[in-house]
């Protein structure tokens, strides 16, 4: 690690960990499902590891067991399913004494979201946990459940007296929401609204991991720390913009060894699909944070006015842009790394009956896209003219989310005067995962006589620069809740411009109800039909 970075993190000390409270507990509703396992316990237990958590603290989870696992001792229960999933996807390895430290301070309260006797449950349990540990009070209740319970939730914490009032300067109570809030903009402001009866603005987190990750960040970084760039960052000079979120995952976690389904989220995703879950929220965070004017201060909501500023800017597409901008997909049977994988119909069926729940007679012949591509454009004097294509889907080649700024062709002359040979236009690349880092390609004279023009890279690379793993998104964001640190979270005006924005897709999606989408093969980086999105433009998808 360079000696000028560790210099200069020691002279300004982290500010989100100095404003963290002595003591909280952590209730986690849903703790018993998908995310808990491979992301919110794994992402606690490296907070704990790092000792950067309260002195005071708990966790309690909340939910029912799968069926079939039924917990002899809940707190076995939930101990086991959190070891389980820190050894599968934990940032740093399960290590016994950290281990046995976080499981004395984890438990379970199983108990259904719609039963006010589970909540007087679980009301005895945070008690009862806040005495054991000495918390007086302080808690926060993240809601990983799916956007339906959101309000039925919220109002049973409300009636069971668990959420104290935002003035209240001894403890304090706050709630983290999950996306996608709703699956559509008026669902997601009925939810708000019902979130905005119990909880205070200052209580509400509505979370977007995406923008708990490093990369992502770094964005504002580059482009406000620097002086090069953001001259440079308009339509002026940007050709065009390149969001990719690729995801190897399909819908289910299977063993390695015996290729037994492990855990599937269909019951979430079918009927869902990758607009509403990837574009709506995380792409569109991204898109923000590329395109936004610079804030005047890092205050939370001023870093949220300037967002919330792309967001309205969005142009909304007629019926006739969503059939020409906008392309959805679904994946079929293929190869991902030599391992031959099963199509989304069929891990739709047999998740369905691997959860002992009837199939919906809409997904027998599910039309639940996996893949979106599509071209969008900013209406504002920085973006005029510009276009931004978005791409996201799930079982393609590999893991790889970029944002690309390709800037504009140089003139053709001089290097670039040969019309068939078109010099390579300088693009800068930044990987938000993995391999966290970024990239600028620009043009450089091969040794020799003669003047060859080749492209090369300048890298920056996380790993080799700062060393040691990158924080998981969302070690950072259930850090930044416990400070009272809003500033990467979504603020409700931004969550209804994000749906603004995709419901025309969705509207137009629902009426014209096509039997069967594009295909794409498992292993490969979408349909053929994507290109109709980006060639007509000349340009092409970028290869990641
Ligand atoms: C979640 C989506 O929000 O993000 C998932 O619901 C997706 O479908 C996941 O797989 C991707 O997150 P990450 O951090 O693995 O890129």
């Amino acid at each position: 690690m360079p000696d000028d970075f560790v210099s200069a993190r020691q002279a300004e000390p982290d500010v989100s960990k100095s404003l963290l409270p002595q003591s909280c507990q952590l209730i986690i509703f849903g703790a018993t499902g998908d995310l808990s396992w491979r992301k919110l316990l794994p992402a606690v237990y490296n907070l704990n590891i790092d000792g950067v958590l309260p002195s005071h603290f708990a966790v309690v989870g909340f939910g029912l067991p799968a069926e079939g696992q039924v917990a002899g001792d809940a707190d076995d229960y939930i101990r086991q399913r959190a070891k389980d999933g820190i050894r599968r996807f934990s940032r740093q390895p399960l290590d016994e004494d950290h281990w046995a430290d976080f499981a004395r301070a984890l438990f379970l309260v199983p108990g259904s979201f719609n039963d006010a006797r589970a909540y007087a449950l679980l009301k005895a349990k945070i008690d009862a946990v806040d005495q054991q540990f000495g918390i007086p009070g302080s808690h926060v209740f993240y809601l990983a459940v799916p956007p339906t319970l959101i309000g039925t939730c919220v109002e049973h914490l409300k009636t069971a007296g668990l959420i104290s009032d935002p003035n209240e300067p001894r403890a304090f109570t706050r709630v983290i929401v999950e996306k996608p809030i709703g699956r559509d903009l008026n669902s997601a402001v009925d939810i708000m609204q019902v979130v905005g009866a119990c909880f205070a603005e200052s209580q509400t987190y509505r979370i977007d991991h995406y923008l708990g990750k490093e990369t992502v960040q770094n964005l504002l970084v580059l482009r406000f720390a620097n002086s090069i760039f953001e001259p440079l960052w308009n339509q002026k000079y940007i050709d065009h913009i390149q969001i990719t979120v690729a995801e190897e995952e399909g819908l289910a976690q299977y063993d390695a060894a015996t290729g037994e389904m492990l855990a599937t989220r269909a019951g979430y995703y079918e009927g869902i699909g990758a607009l509403r879950d990837m574009v709506q929220n995380h792409m569109l965070q991204v898109l923000c944070l590329v395109a936004m004017e610079p804030p005047w201060s890092l205050k939370p909501d001023v870093v949220r006015d300037a967002k919330a500023g792309v967001l309205n800017c969005l142009r909304r597409m007629t019926d006739a842009e969503v059939e020409k901008n906008v392309l959805r997909a679904q994946y079929i049977e293929g190869d991902i790394n030599g391992k031959r994988v099963p199509g989304y119909r069929k891990e739709v069926r047999e998740s369905f009956e691997v959860m002992k729940r009837p199939l919906p007679s809409e997904s027998v012949h599910s039309t639940t896209e996996t893949f979106v591509a599509m071209k969008l454009f900013i209406d504002n004097w920085r973006w005029a003219g510009v276009p931004f294509y978005l791409r996201t889907g799930k079982r393609l080649p590999k893991r790889a989310s970029e944002v690309a700024i390709q800037f504009k062709d140089v003139p053709q002359i001089l290097f670039n005067d040969h019309p068939d040979v078109p010099l390579e236009p300088t693009v800068l690349s930044l990987r938000v995962q993995p391999e966290e880092g970024l990239a600028m390609r620009i043009a450089s004279k091969l040794p020799g006589p003669k003047v060859r023009i080749y492209p090369v890279k300048m890298e920056f690379n996380y790993s080799s620069s700062f060393g040691g793993t990158t924080p998981e998104a969302y070690e950072r964001l259930i850090l930044d809740v416990m400070a009272g640190d809003a500033t990467l979270f979504m603020r409700r005006d931004a969550v209804e411009a994000a749906w603004r924005f995709v419901m025309p897709i969705l509207d137009h999606w629902e009426r014209v109800r096509v039997r069967d989408l594009p295909e794409y093969q498992c292993g490969t980086w979408g349909p053929v039909e994507a290109d109709r999105i980006i060639a007509p433009d000349g340009r092409q998808w970028r290869t990641l």
